[in-house]
């Protein structure tokens, strides 16, 4: 009898890490994705991006990190990096995302979600979290999370709304300073919901798994 495929971030028979994408699953960024109220489309972050994003990234409580870093990226999981571009061509908003861990611990990362003040409150950040959950869903992750500074209370409650919850508290995440939440949403795979119990303790950033 055939062995089943293994699942992305799983080990193959062999011992070597199964593809992250399962082969016959391509995931292509949208190219369009008009919204009739916000007139503003989703489309794959490119490099060129770079170059157009301060305006969001002013923004105090957007983290910004160095060119490598994006180009990473853009190169790694460019079907989870979104930019929402507004009908002028200016950058709205985005997300960066990738998938990582294994076993039932693989799952969707948001490593930043960021809208301009501008084109706040027209679900912009919605449709990019959608966007995100759906790619990880079709790999087959078992959760989504992120950080989130625990004094933005705005975008906790955002979180909320799309139905996360804080599986536990990181101490002195942000440079030392302030800690972090991270939240979690369980996707379908993760049928007992077993990954978004919260930790009963705050933990430290050197007891993160993942980076
Ligand atoms: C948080 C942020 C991404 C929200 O972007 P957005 O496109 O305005 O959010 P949406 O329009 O999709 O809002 C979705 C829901 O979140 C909640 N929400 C968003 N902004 C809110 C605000 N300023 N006050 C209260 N609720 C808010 C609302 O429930 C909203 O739904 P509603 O408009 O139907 O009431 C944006 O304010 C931002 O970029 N903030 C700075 C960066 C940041 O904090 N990023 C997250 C760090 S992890």
């Amino acid at each position: 009898m055939a062995l089943p495929n293994p699942r992305p971030g799983e080990e193959t028979s062999d011992g070597s890490p199964a593809e992250q994408n399962p082969p016959n699953l391509p995931i292509h960024p949208p190219s369009i994705s008009l919204s009739a109220t916000t007139m503003t489309t989703l489309r794959a972050f490119t490099t060129d991006d770079l170059f157009m994003f301060n305006g969001v990234n002013l923004d105090a409580l957007t983290e910004t990190y160095n060119m490598g870093f994006y180009m990473g990226y853009i190169a790694r999981w460019p079907e989870m990096c979104l930019v929402a571009e507004a009908a002028s061509g200016d950058v709205a908003g985005y997300v960066l995302g990738k998938a990582e861990g294994s076993g039932e611990l693989w799952h969707g990362h948001v490593t930043a979600l960021t809208v301009s003040p501008t084109f706040r409150r027209q679900r912009l950040a919605e449709r990019l979290m959608n966007f995100l959950e759906e790619v990880t869903e079709i790999k087959e992750g078992y959760f989504v999370d992120l950080f989130v500074r625990v004094s933005n209370a705005v975008a906790i409650s955002m979180y909320e709304k799309f139905g996360y919850s804080v599986y536990r508290r990181v101490l002195q995440y942000y440079a030392g300073e302030e800690d972090a939440f991270d939240m979690r949403k369980a996707m379908s795979r993760d049928v007992g919901k077993k990954s978004v119990i919260p930790l009963t303790r705050p933990v430290r950033p050197d007891e993160i798994e993942f980076n």
